[in-house]
């Protein structure tokens, strides 16, 4: 080590509003940039897991903006808080799944994620950073509530005047004496993905000339789509659109879904329309599949891929149990019925489904907001969720259109739609849910749009592994036949608050499976404005964002 490099003692003072959110500390760049704001974060990190002194510590994130000033400071104070090893993505590019395989395949410590999932990037945009543990899952509340007590009191922290390090090159290098391995940020994802798929067979179905498009969105998940599926898989170039990583993704607003994913919901509409479309967000872990000229839901994804997982090398053996959250629809809940398996229910946010995972009580896991996963990793994966599509299309040889139609036939369709109020002013949303839950007790047993309702409640959720209590997780009205409102409000906006609405009607019927979504769902979405009483509380008479 050279000897003229020194570590050194910084005096800070604490900043206010660093607890971390539903996954990390997400903020504007503008916030970050602040002097000592992302030092005395990362300190209160090293200071709540003292295991990391002498650990490996996966380091990478989303390739948005701020990112390499981010990861260089990151090294720097890994070195001087005796930090062991790190090992990062190349660039400093590791998507959030593909860090959360890379901390399990090298038993790491723990890793360090920057990204701010689906929020825009650049200047004006937003950052994030946030902290796994060693299972490769984001930590527990346990965790990020010692990190924030570390940053209201922080003082010091430590940095070496290392010299910036060249990310943009693979080896062993040294940072202040400290080990870093500069490591593809591909190449154990993609070895991963083929343990668990048929690659043959999707390589033999883009042979016979079925075509897809991969939107990356101009976000992390390029070089992952690209790497796979056209190099390994053998997809025509161009297979692959906005594949190359942006700072600011190319000004879009990465998150796949039929409000942002415009390009790409034209493309699948237009009449040359290729055979499979999909996307993902800023760092990859949300997904949103489409066939040609027809959208499929999240929900029913889960659904689908949980029916249909015998048919991929990985899950042959079959499905533990299964979960989903709470507002996501109950299309996966008959699948679980059918095969005889648990499913379990679980408040929004992925954490949730870590315990379950860890204790092999599920294989797979969804959520309405793009989100699917399984027990390879422990956050969601959009790019293995495509790849678990392409070989269910491969070995099965039917389009995407007739594996949800067929699905729909053996259980019946949930229809469901999610309505979101988007940037209510903070006080108008709580005093809707207050007189919302308010009059939750009366609710059960009267009639609402012709409906009689089963049950009214503010979901709660008691894990069934370690045994602590989330309340207050969401309003639910449930009818006699099945269909459910809920309302609550998100834990993710950065501006004002969201009111998310989510609808579900179960149609057995298949003479009714064809029928649009949002005028299946009329009678629901009515009662459900009435019942709140969204206009007179905020104003708005139409949804911000319908999905
Ligand atoms: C993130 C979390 C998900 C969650 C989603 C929406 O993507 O990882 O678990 O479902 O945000 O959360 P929200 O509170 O905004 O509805
Ligand atoms: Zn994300």
């Amino acid at each position: 080590m050279n000897k003229e490099l020194r570590l050194k003692v910084v005096n800070t003072q604490s900043v206010s509003g660093q607890r971390p959110g539903t996954s990390g500390l997400r903020k504007k760049v503008t916030v970050f940039q602040q002097a000592n704001y992302l030092e005395n974060f990362v300190q209160a990190i090293f200071n709540a897991v003292p295991a990391l002194k002498g650990g490996t510590l996966v380091l990478g994130g989303d390739g948005r903006f701020y990112n390499r000033v981010a990861v260089q400071i990151i090294l720097k104070m890994a070195a001087a808080n005796g930090i062991a090893q790190v090992i990062l993505g190349r660039g400093g590019i590791l998507s959030t799944p593909a860090a959360s395989s890379v901390i399990r395949k090298y038993a790491a410590t723990g890793g360090i994620i920057l990204s701010a999932s689906h929020n825009p990037g650049g200047p004006d945009g937003d950052f994030g950073i946030k902290y796994n543990t060693d299972n490769g899952g984001p930590a527990a509340e346990k965790i990020t509530e010692a990190i924030y007590q570390h940053t209201t009191s922080i003082s010091q922290y430590q940095i070496s005047d290392a010299a910036d390090l060249d990310l943009d090159v693979t080896g062993s290098f040294s940072v202040a004496g400290m080990a870093v391995e500069i490591i593809d940020p591909v190449a154990d994802y993609a070895v991963l993905m083929q343990d668990l798929f048929d690659f043959d067979a999707i390589r033999a179905w883009f042979a016979a000339g079925n075509r897809m498009q991969f939107d990356a969105m101009s976000a992390v998940a390029g070089p992952y789509a690209a790497e796979i599926i056209e190099g390994l898989l053998g997809a025509p170039q161009g297979t692959v659109v906005n594949g190359v990583p942006l700072e600011d993704f190319g000004g879009h607003h990465p998150d796949p879904n039929p409000a942002h994913a415009t390009e790409l919901i034209a493309t699948m509409s237009a009449t040359d329309a290729p055979d499979f479309g999909a996307a993902s967000d800023g760092d990859a872990d949300r997904n949103m599949v489409l066939g040609r000229n027809f959208v499929v839901t999240p929900s029913d994804s889960l659904a689908v891929l949980a029916a249909n997982a015998t048919l991929v090398p990985g899950y042959r053996k079959g499905l533990a149990g299964v979960a989903r959250s709470m507002p996501t629809s109950a299309a996966v809940d008959a699948v679980a019925k059918a095969l005889g398996i648990a499913c379990y229910e679980t408040p929004t946010g992925w954490k949730f489904f870590g315990n379950l995972l860890d204790a092999g009580k599920v294989t797979l896991c969804g959520e309405e907001s793009y989100g699917t996963g399984s027990d390879h990793v422990r956050e969601k994966d959009g790019v293995w969720a495509v790849l678990f599509w392409l070989n269910l299309l491969a070995v099965t040889g039917k389009s995407v259109e007739e594996i949800i139609t067929e699905h729909w036939a053996r259980f019946g369709r949930h229809i469901y739609s999610r309505h979101d109020f988007e940037e209510i002013a903070s006080d108008a949303a709580e005093n809707l849910m207050a007189a919302l839950r308010a009059r939750l007790p009366e609710l059960a047993g009267q009639s609402l749009g012709g409906q009689v309702v089963r049950l009214a409640d503010d979901f709660a959720y008691d894990d069934p592994v370690d045994g602590s209590h989330s309340a207050r997780q969401g309003v639910r009205i449930i009818f006699a036949g099945g269909d459910r409102i809920i309302y609550r409000l998100s834990g993710t906006g950065t501006a004002g608050a969201t009111l998310r609405v989510y609808l579900e009607k179960y149609q057995a019927d298949t003479a009714g499976h064809g029928a649009e979504t949002q005028a299946a769902l009329a009678d629901l979405i009515t009662v459900s404005r009435q019942l709140a009483q969204i206009q007179t509380f905020t104003g708005m008479v139409q949804p911000t964002v319908v999905t």
